[in-house]
């Protein structure tokens, strides 16, 4: 097999952001949509600027604190619903392909790594919840080092956790800025886009781009 190691990025990639409010869309109420789209942006740019300030808060406060703003942007939504979306995302959804995928990459002797911004906690809450604790080899979180994504001393944890080059890893991001940050490191990328989203960040291509992880056992 050309790679040994398969690095999965966390939220978005395996673990659904927006399964929080559509399980709980009843409750929410108007502008679901809006509200979930707004809370993950949100949530992103916050690691993004922490990191660019040379400071840290750990995910599950960025998620708090991006759900309270988007309430504030979208005051159409049912605030009452604010514990049971965050509750949600500690019982995160899997996307439907990600547990037979990774069953068969592991059947071939590959490692199953996620690379997440995620605390710990929240990453074994989430793997645990999804019934894919089993097959996940080893859960690395930015957390160890206070520096969030596209940051490459985040890819590098990788490298040095399993003493390798960046070549020897596959890693899989839906996040096309983050597929981004894993090619400039050196990683072979592949942009998982779910959501048929167009291209970006053209100096730094993925090495391949599929729809969902299925593509992935014929990649090799
Ligand atoms: C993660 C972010 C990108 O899981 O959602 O690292």
């Amino acid at each position: 097999m050309a790679h040994a190691i398969y690095v999965f990025d966390g939220y978005g990639t395996l673990f659904d952001v927006h399964a929080a409010v559509r399980r709980h869309a009843d409750e929410v109420g108007p502008e679901g949509q809006l509200l979930s789209a707004l809370w993950r942006a949100k949530q992103l740019e916050y690691s993004w600027m922490l990191t660019m300030m040379g400071r840290y808060r750990d995910f599950w406060v960025l998620t708090e604190e991006a759900l309270d703003y988007a309430f504030e942007r979208v005051p159409e939504a049912n605030r009452a619903s604010r514990a049971a979306l965050l509750d949600a995302y500690w019982t995160c959804d899997v996307h439907t392909d990600v547990p037979e995928v990774l069953k068969q990459l592991k059947l071939r002797g590959a490692k199953i790594v996620i690379l997440s911004n995620g605390t710990p906690k929240m990453l074994d809450a989430a793997c645990r919840s999804a019934g894919i604790d089993d097959v996940v080899d080893e859960i690395i979180s930015v957390d160890e080092i206070k520096v969030y994504k596209p940051d490459p001393r985040v890819y590098d944890l990788v490298t040095t956790r399993f003493r390798c080059f960046p070549e020897a890893v596959s890693f899989q991001s839906s996040n096309r800025w983050d597929a981004a940050g894993a090619t400039a490191f050196g990683f072979r990328s592949v942009w998982v886009n779910r959501n048929g989203l167009p291209e970006e960040y053209h100096d730094f291509r993925p090495a391949a781009v599929l729809p969902s992880l299925e593509g992935l056992l014929a990649l090799g």
